[in-house]
């Protein structure tokens, strides 16, 4: 089987920080959410990757290169708009050929490895054009949505529905055999302008064919807001390795589960765990966590900040208080005062007291 990841779109939901970068490359505990997507399909043996690139294509391939670094073998295909998932298959066509494939929504992560969901799909001697994964959602109008026949079959499928008739949500993994292809060719644009791969799918089955699905276990999360991208850096931090490697004096304090990386240093500060500290980083006379991740090269000096995603080099100084935030590169807020912010690379904030 192959993979093919989307990492295209315009990352319209987490603007201003996908003005400038792309929405799948944010780091989650201080590693970019795609690089979890390669670790998954590498983790069941799909090794062939085609990666659906858009705008930010030449930061994407500066941050995966060609997938050796997983074993991986990694194709780029530029897709000429961001026209919907269906579009994207319908440009990966040449790269797919007549190969069973997983598609992964580049910006969607995942609790459990994909073994129980991908086991015995890849042989395609069940005939089957489609397995979907599903998961209960409370929200089920910001999602693909299923609804189900007598027999408990899915029986129709809609994207964003207003009056949505299930809470049965599609998830970000979707397994193919090759009659996708034909599907994505004969579907017409949605009311919103793209090719929608509910559409598609919908037409498998309205042609008769077999549509599988699955309930998912454990959490998943669209990354795409800044919310559910802080409650995954919280999921992500609650179940790794600490330990530290970086330089911590001795009034310092670290209180639970905290990683501090070789090359970071932290002076005078109480980290309260779960914490990353990434190299390069410098914490002082300062208040860290909880569920804080630290990039590279970053500065938290007479500040405290919880609940936050700090992309590398970021800085944050002089009484500034900050929780469930997201800055981006290079970004600085000072103080005095309190904020939850959403900023994008090279932002510059001053906190009025
Ligand atoms: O997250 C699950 C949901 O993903 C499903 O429930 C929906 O049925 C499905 O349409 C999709 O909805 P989103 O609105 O969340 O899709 P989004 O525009 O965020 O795109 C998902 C990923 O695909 C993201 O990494 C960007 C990439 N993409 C998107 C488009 C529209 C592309 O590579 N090319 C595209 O043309």
């Amino acid at each position: 089987m192959k993979g093919l990841v989307l990492a295209g779109g315009s990352g319209r939901r987490l603007r201003p920080l996908t003005h400038t970068s792309a929405k799948q490359l944010v780091p989650i505990a201080n590693k970019p959410i795609l690089h979890y997507v390669i670790e998954d399909l590498v983790g069941v043996g799909i090794t062939d990757l085609g990666i659906i690139v858009g705008e930010t294509a030449d930061e994407i391939r500066a941050s995966v290169g060609d997938g050796s670094r997983w074993g991986a073998t990694v194709t780029y295909i530029e897709q000429s708009a961001p026209l919907g998932l269906a579009h994207a298959v319908r440009e990966a066509a040449g790269f797919l050929g007549d190969d069973r494939f997983v598609m992964y929504l580049g910006d969607n992560m995942f609790e459990d490895s994909l073994e129980a969901v991908v086991d015995g799909f890849g042989d395609g001697s069940a005939r089957v054009s489609a397995r979907l994964l599903l998961a209960k959602v409370d929200d089920p109008g910001s999602f693909g949505v299923a609804e189900f026949g007598d027999d408990g079959s899915i029986s129709r499928l809609v994207e964003k529905p207003d009056d949505p008739p299930s809470d049965l949500a599609l998830v970000g993994v979707y397994l193919f055999g090759p009659e996708i292809h034909e599907a994505a060719r004969s579907i017409e644009p949605s009311a919103r302008g793209e090719y929608e791969i509910t559409d598609a799918i919908q037409w498998l089955l309205d042609r008769g064919d077999t549509v599988e699905h699955r309930l998912l276990d454990g959490w998943w999360i669209d990354t795409g807001k800044k919310d559910p991208l802080l409650e995954c850096n919280r999921l992500v931090l609650d179940d790794m390795d600490y330990g530290v490697a970086g330089d911590v004096d001795e009034a310092s304090v670290l209180d639970g589960r905290v990683r501090v990386d070789a090359g970071a240093e932290v002076r005078n500060s109480t980290l309260h765990g779960p914490v990353v500290v990434a190299a390069g980083a410098r914490l002082v006379d300062s208040q860290v966590g909880p569920y804080v991740s630290v990039g590279a090269d970053c500065t938290i000096e007479s500040a405290a900040v919880a609940h936050t995603v700090l992309m590398d080099g970021s800085r944050i100084a002089d009484g500034a208080c900050l929780a469930d935030s997201v800055l981006g590169r290079h970004a600085e807020v000072s103080g005095p005062g309190s904020a939850s912010l959403l900023l994008g690379d090279h932002s510059v904030v001053e906190l009025g007291g």
